[in-house]
């Protein structure tokens, strides 16, 4: 839309007291992303120039707007929450384009088309003022009636509605475009005498048409404009928008087992193929490539998967990478830079930490590999941990190719095994192990024979004797 003739004002200095969480709710995530970016990118998307309203929380808000948008956003503070007609008033300084397109910062399911409708209605009118409504049958809600009679259209806030509900099912959005002249002249005559004792923005509609000015309303679908006051309604709209990547993701050939037992953050992307069991978490910048299986309850932070990848239940993969064909779990975490190569295998009760693990090896049972590289065709036996900390440092460790790493091996890193060696079960390894060799680091275990009853008549005689006859255990009669 890129648009020379408007500019915008997102208001999100609001103490979000309905939320009762003391913290704002414009750093609330919905499908990963905080609330207020949802307006500022879409604005970005558009082309419109943004200030930003600031006031509760505002170096949280500012410190998360600018990783994302670095200087592109301006903000302005707004020293008293005196309501939303004052919250645009501390923007005046900023005016300076024929229209200024004013946001609620609440309302994160607002679509491109929504503001492009909005404009161009505004245009076609000739309006000083444009606003977006909504049709809700829902009676008793917190939202600004627009009551038209006698030909002037004008907002009536719920706190300060008298008249019948049934009467005005129509509410105001919180989007609005308005003629910069108009809000120069206007803004200041807000007054605060209403329920709220606020500035509100919406008496500026009253005040437009009472004029003679041309105000138009411009509907939307409820679910695209519904705003965000408390957790209840936050959990609702983040099921809109949940709902939304789902069925993107859907209409792209990915299966859901359980699509509504599924959480998925917006910049998530999944390959064609690929099926999503229940109760799985795809979080921050996950990937999945083609016909991935990623069973239930699963959870992929910021990981990359290959194609045919199969990651069983309950795993946590968070910041690592898992390639073509390779296979996780179940229960197994994969973390901090790990990469399991192709066709690998890590499998039930395996950690990996900052590590790689080389084309078809497996770890498959009970291991914790740390700091570790691994190479191809390795088998990782059973309770094998790598022991990459000394209580001070952390120390790697390095197993070569097509090595045998035995049962319950305790490697204490710095130590590196060669390629084709194996370790014995059971061996803690200390020392470079060279290339074909066999290491044994476990004591060699010595046979007594007929030991057994010796050892018992020994003990008993000890017992009897040597024990003062007061602390004699009593005979247990069973
Ligand atoms: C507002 C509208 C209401 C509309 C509804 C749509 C007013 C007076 N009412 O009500 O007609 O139906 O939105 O969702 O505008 N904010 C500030 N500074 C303030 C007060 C609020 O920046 O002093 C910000 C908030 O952070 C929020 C936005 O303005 O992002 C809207 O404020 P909120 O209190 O949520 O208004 P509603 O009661 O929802
Ligand atoms: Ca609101």
């Amino acid at each position: 839309m890129k648009n020379k003739n408007i500019q915008a004002v997102v208001l999100a200095a609001g103490q979000a007291k309905r939320f009762k969480t003391g913290r704002t709710k414009l750093l609330e995530p919905l499908c990963g992303r905080e609330m207020v970016l949802y307006g500022t990118k879409l604005l970005e998307e558009l082309g419109i120039e943004t200030t930003l309203v600031v006031g509760h929380q505002k170096n949280e808000v500012i410190e998360t707007v600018k990783k994302h948008h670095h200087d592109t956003v301006n903000f302005v503070h707004q020293e008293k929450l005196l309501g939303t007609g004052d919250a645009v008033c501390c923007t005046k300084k900023l005016w300076n384009k024929k229209n200024i397109l004013i946001l609620n910062g609440d309302m994160p399911l607002v679509t491109k088309e929504i503001i492009e409708q909005l404009y161009t209605q505004h245009k076609t009118n000739n309006a000083t003022i444009s606003f977006v409504t909504a049709h809700l049958d829902y009676t008793h809600h917190s939202y600004g009636r627009v009551v038209q009679k006698d030909g002037i259209t004008q907002i009536v806030e719920a706190k300060d509605f008298t008249e019948d509900p049934h009467d005005h099912l129509w509410i105001n959005a919180g989007i609005y475009l308005m003629d910069r002249k108009f809000l120069e002249q206007n803004s200041h005559l807000i007054d605060n005498s209403n329920a709220s004792q606020e500035f509100y923005l919406t008496d500026l509609v009253g005040m437009a048409s009472k004029q003679g000015h041309t105000v138009v309303t411009v509907p939307a679908p409820y679910d695209r404009v519904r705003g965000v006051n408390t957790l209840e309604e936050l959990w609702r709209a983040e099921q809109v928008k949940r709902s939304d990547l789902i069925r993107f993701w859907m209409q792209n050939g990915v299966r859901f087992v359980k699509a509504q037992n599924v959480h998925l953050h917006v910049d998530v992307s999944i390959g064609a193929g690929s099926c999503i069991g229940g109760g799985v978490y795809l979080e921050g910048n996950t990937t999945i490539g083609k016909n991935c299986t990623i069973r239930e309850y699963t959870r992929l932070e910021n990981a990359t998967l290959g194609d045919n990848v199969f990651i069983r239940s309950h795993c946590v993969v968070t910041d690592s990478t898992v390639r073509d064909n390779a296979e996780v779990g179940p229960y197994a975490h994969v973390r901090n830079k790990s990469i399991v190569d192709h066709h690998a295998s890590i499998g039930n009760f395996v950690e990996l930490k900052k590590s790689f693990v080389g084309q078809q090896s497996k770890a498959r049972h009970l291991a914790y590999i740390g700091d570790t590289t691994v190479g191809k065709n390795v088998n990782i036996g059973a309770g094998t941990v790598t022991c990459n900390f000394n209580g001070v440092t952390k120390n790697e460790t390095v197993i070569g190719d097509n090595t045998q790493i035995g049962s319950n091996n305790t490697l204490i890193a710095p130590v590196t095994v060669a390629q084709n060696a194996f370790t014995a079960a059971g061996s803690t390894i200390t020392e470079h192990v060279p290339e074909h060799c066999l290491a044994f680091g476990r004591a060699r275990q010595v046979n007594k024979e007929n030991y057994v009853p010796k050892l018992l008549g020994k003990l008993n005689k000890e017992k009897t004797t040597t024990l003062p006859k007061s602390k004699k255990r009593k005979k247990i009669e069973l």
